[in-house]
């Protein structure tokens, strides 16, 4: 069998970029930065595969400059990158790289609630700014976490196992998704509400959605009113879930106590006036930046190419429908 030629968009952990070198022709963004559109176009073309990232549009134009490519891996469980219709109607097969960020990514989204409930970040820096005087009954007071009433916006892999890290801190849990999960509630004890309801009771709110146009801005200014203003809320989705520019006036105006971001509406920049509050604490997009995680994302995303290369369904396909149209 030829070697298949393949672009990678940026450079991806050893064991993943070895495994590939081993069996395809691979050429790599040399650049520690994102392509512009027009380098993305230019280099697509002629490929039998990529393997993107998040950052990368992955749109109808950019598939027809890839003429003759048969898949697109992305090394993210997140695909909203991706125009899925536009790949399966040109029968290229779309993969993410599910399962092996999960625990991390829920492990962020704890270390996010903890920091923001006590103030971690903001007591880090009035430690290193000189401002310590001294142990003071009254200093950088926080909210306790253990007995509260979590809420947890979206329960797939992620928020399941967000949820399943909760048990030592004995919450009542509630969540909202498009259907109850029986079998979550069994596991956990969770509680299925209304999202209205979720916001209204919870004390800290995890969003683990997926972005699509029904969860863009699934919470704006009616939400944030909603909530406690003792409440979190805790963002390791996607950024443009929170209308990040009402989550600032919020924040502002007291009507929620915190919020820990992982993910932002315009990445990499920040809404104006987001980084000046004491009361949020903000994360570049780390979530699943394990080694770990990141080095199985890229082995999962080398394993789909090389599934499609000896012509099996690669085991993370999103659109098996554009697998089958390339054997027609
Ligand atoms: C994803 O995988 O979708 C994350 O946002 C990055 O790991």
């Amino acid at each position: 069998m030829s070697k298949w030629n393949v672009y990678v968009t940026r450079l991806l952990p050893k064991p993943a970029m070895d495994l590939l070198m081993k069996h395809c022709n691979v050429e790599v963004n040399q650049e520690d930065r994102v392509l512009t559109r027009q380098e993305l176009l230019r280099q697509v073309k002629g490929r039998d595969a990529i393997i993107s990232l998040l950052t990368d549009t992955i749109d109808s134009k950019l598939m027809d400059s890839a003429k003759g490519i048969k898949i697109i891996a992305n090394y993210a469980v997140g695909f909203n990158n991706i125009d899925i219709e536009a790949a399966t109607e040109r029968g290229i097969c779309i993969t993410n790289t599910p399962d092996v960020l999960t625990d991390a990514t829920a492990e962020l989204a704890w270390a996010l609630l903890l920091a923001t409930a006590r103030r971690v970040v903001e007591a880090d820096n009035y430690l290193r700014a000189g401002k310590f005087k001294g142990w003071g009954p009254q200093l950088l007071l926080g909210h306790s976490v253990k007995g509260k009433t979590l809420g947890i916006i979206g329960t797939g892999r992620i928020g399941q196992e967000f949820a399943r890290m909760a048990e030592g801190f004995k919450m009542d849990i509630l969540y909202y998704d498009i259907q109850p999960n029986l079998e979550f509630e069994r596991e956990t004890s969770a509680k299925y509400v209304n999202l209205d309801e979720l916001l209204t009771r919870c004390d800290y709110i995890s969003l683990h959605v997926p972005l699509t146009p029904k969860t863009q801005h699934l919470i704006g200014p009616r939400e944030l009113k909603l909530m406690k203003n003792t409440a979190v809320l805790i963002n390791t989705s996607r950024g443009p879930v929170i209308d990040e520019g009402a989550l600032v006036k919020a924040l502002l105006d007291k009507e929620i106590w915190g919020a820990g971001l992982d993910v932002f509406e315009n990445e990499p920049e920040l809404a104006p006036g987001l980084a000046d509050l004491d009361n949020v604490v903000i994360l570049p997009h780390i979530a699943s930046a394990t080694i770990e995680a990141r080095t199985d994302m890229g082995l999962v995303a080398v394993k789909n190419i090389l599934a499609a290369m000896e012509n099996k369904l690669p085991p993370n396909c999103l659109n098996p429908e554009a697998f089958n149209r390339q054997k027609i």
